[in-house]
């Protein structure tokens, strides 16, 4: 069947305009994101270890979104093994730091704009990568934010993610202590799931897993990282994703830790 693709946008204003549930969902990065610019990264062996990984799989050919940027500390890092990268976060907050580290350190094949994940960007099947990283336990429905990456991805593109599986840590940090500092402005609302869970919510997409892997260096890593591959032969039904599993099962239980 033949694809449709749109031109990959090269600037922010041809991304979808903030909408209110947009905006709400950025007032909590809006409010910490200087501090999550001045916080150290936690696992640095960790952190470089993913890097050497995701560039392994970049090359000058690709055109790469990344969504979920942050301060776009990794767009800088990787946006030069790449043709071009669009970085993008719900955040404006987030996003005029990466513009302020761009200016002072420009990377010709990066640009960033603010967007939300969980609304179709411009350019369908127009990138041959999506990066997701620290962000997809962040989105309200998964099964949403990751239909949209694979409409993004041009058939045979891969979606590299790494992410945090809170069904992994100790059941009173989900259970307890997540809703007590939500409670209180000091945590973001996250879903709850096990690495089988995510891999189980790529799969419904159609995506085919090419690799899992756990890349920090410090204590019990919950940190997913995986590689899928939107298959070549990829075919966009019009009533959502292609069925590739059945129902939700017990191994792919999604729920918010704040219910
Ligand atoms: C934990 S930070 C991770 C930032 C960066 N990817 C990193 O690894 O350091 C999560 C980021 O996801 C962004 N985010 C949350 N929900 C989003 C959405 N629906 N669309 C785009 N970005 C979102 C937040 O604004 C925040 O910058």
């Amino acid at each position: 069947m033949p694809t449709t693709t749109s031109p990959v946008p090269t600037d922010a204003s041809v991304l979808p305009q903030a909408g209110g549930a947009t905006v709400r969902k950025a007032l909590f990065w809006d409010r910490i994101a200087p501090k999550y610019a001045a916080d150290p990264i936690a696992d640095m062996p960790g952190y470089e270890a993913t890097l050497q990984r995701v560039q392994a799989l970049l090359s000058a050919e690709q055109e790469v979104l990344e969504i979920g940027c942050g301060t776009g500390t990794t767009a800088l890092r990787l946006a030069p093994f790449t043709r071009r990268l669009l970085a993008t976060d719900v955040s404006a907050g987030m996003i005029a730091i990466a513009q302020g580290k761009l200016a002072a350190q420009p990377v010709p094949q990066l640009s960033f704009a603010v967007a939300d994940a969980d609304v179709p960007v411009c350019g369908k099947e127009a990138y041959d990568v999506v990066l997701a990283f620290n962000m997809l336990h962040l989105v309200s429905d998964l099964d949403h934010t990751l239909q949209l990456a694979v409409q993004a991805l041009r058939p045979g593109g891969l979606l590299i993610s790494k992410t945090p599986c809170i069904g992994e840590m100790n059941p009173l940090i989900p259970w307890l202590a997540l809703p007590l500092m939500r409670a209180i402005g000091k945590a973001p609302a996250v879903l709850n799931f096990e690495g089988p869970g995510l891999h189980a919510a790529m799969t419904r997409q159609g995506l085919d897993i090419v690799s899992v892997e756990r890349h920090g260096t410090r204590g019990k890593d919950i940190r997913l990282f995986i590689v899928a591959r939107k298959p070549p032969e990829f075919a966009h039904s019009p009533g959502g994703p292609l069925p590739r599993l059945g129902g939700r099962g017990p191994d792919n239980f999604i729920n918010r830790s704040n219910p």
